[in-house]
């Protein structure tokens, strides 16, 4: 008997859904291009936002520790996988998010499950917005404790679900700051009075807005004048800071009992101490060059404006992230295609990333794109909106 056949009926359904994926193998080559099945994309799909991952400061500082050092860090970090790179990582991000102290994890959805499953567990509630990323999903299903799930971004729903909750050890409220798939806000400053009126732990998840909000770069709670009040930030290196990895910033005590109890960073072996110190050239750059969020920023303005004229629905997005409405998956990824063909990579992102009925078209701006390739963008974009 066939154990596994029920995968090929499984299988053939998501195609006819056309929500079948498929694994694209792809070329890095230069200028944010890629060369995908002998195709070259111009790449407006990655979250590199800040153009860093090809920088080679970056590339020099983790040639630099590997001509002394080894690649693999060979055990979790409370075993012998925590190095000097590490240690000084976490001091240098602890420095940045102006916290006591940093963790870093060998990626950020490890460091969203590991963070929450630490937290709570069972006798305790979680709050969490519904676009919430997927690793926070799997850490609140994860850790135990009973879920109340809030219409996204919808705080007087929150407020409800909060003051009905009643008999539960701990709280904890979870949100990513800047949505990932259509690029919206958290509304932070009122979440951090809701947890404050109801002893809740507040923990964010600035994956997508490091390195880009705020005027030290540290993202959306800064940007908003609330870090003080938010005791739990994670964040990646794998977006903004164009590296891999994840992390969180926090009181010491926060930290020690993270790296006590986080199941995803005792039991998993350290990220490679080369990446490591390619984070950390990545930080000091993002410290030193603030011109590279701001002009970022600005160019995400502009493109938002010129497909809002075509008569794209950019939905609710101020950031870098920008979001083309599109709704049904099939028409999302013919538009898709219709752009590589074109000589773009922009992703169609269809369920179960978004909800059903809300398939887009994602396009993520880098400081590192020219005017003239966001200029040809523009110009094919106004050409489907015909
Ligand atoms: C909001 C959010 N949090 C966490 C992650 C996970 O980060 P990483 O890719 O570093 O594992 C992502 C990545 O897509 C994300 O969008």
């Amino acid at each position: 008997m066939d154990s596994l056949r029920w995968i090929d009926d499984e299988l053939a359904l998501l195609e006819q859904q056309r929500l079948l994926r498929r694994l694209l193998t792809c070329s890095p080559v230069e200028d944010l291009r890629i060369v995908v099945k002998g195709q070259t994309l111009l790449n407006f799909g990655s979250n590199d936002y800040l153009g860093l991952a090809s920088d080679p400061r970056l590339i020099a500082a983790a040639r630099n520790y590997l001509e002394s050092s080894v690649w693999g860090s060979g055990a979790s970090p409370l075993v012998t996988g925590h190095t000097g790179a590490h240690s000084d990582l976490e001091k240098q991000l602890a420095d940045f998010e102006a916290t006591e102290a940093a963790l870093v994890f060998s990626s950020g959805f490890a460091a969203n499950v590991g963070t929450i499953t630490a937290l709570v567990g069972h006798g305790d509630v979680i709050f969490s917005d519904a676009k919430n990323h997927a690793s926070i999903i799997d850490g609140c299903r994860l850790s135990g404790a009973k879920v109340r799930v809030f219409v996204h971004g919808d705080m007087a729903h929150l407020e409800k679900l909060l003051a009905q909750a009643s008999g539960f050890r701990r709280r904890l409220i979870t949100t990513d700051s800047l949505f990932s798939m259509d690029g919206s806000a958290a509304s932070l400053d009122r979440l951090v009075e809701l947890a404050e009126q109801y002893e809740a732990m507040l923990m964010i998840d600035e994956a997508h807005a490091t390195g880009i909000f705020g005027n030290a770069g540290r993202g959306l709670a800064e940007a908003m004048n609330v870090e003080d009040r938010i005791p739990i930030k994670v964040g990646t290196l794998s977006k903004a800071l164009g590296c891999a990895g994840g992390f969180v910033a926090g009181s010491r005590r926060l930290i020690d009992w993270i790296a006590n109890r986080a199941r995803t960073y005792v039991f998993s072996t350290a990220q490679p101490a080369a990446g490591a110190a390619a984070a950390s050239a990545a930080l000091r750059i993002v410290q030193e060059e603030p011109h590279r969020r701001t002009t970022l920023l600005k160019k995400a303005n502009s493109v938002r404006s010129h497909l809002q004229d075509q008569g794209w629905n950019t939905v609710s997005s101020d950031s870098q992230i920008i979001p083309i409405l599109i709704g049904e998956p099939g028409w999302t990824m013919s538009l898709a295609s219709r752009l590589r063909e074109e000589g773009f990579f922009v992703p169609g992102i269809r369920p179960p990333s978004v909800p059903d009925g809300e398939s887009l078209l994602r396009i993520s701006l880098s400081y590192a794109h020219t005017d003239q390739q966001i200029e040809t963008l523009v110009q094919t974009m106004g050409q489907l909106a015909r």
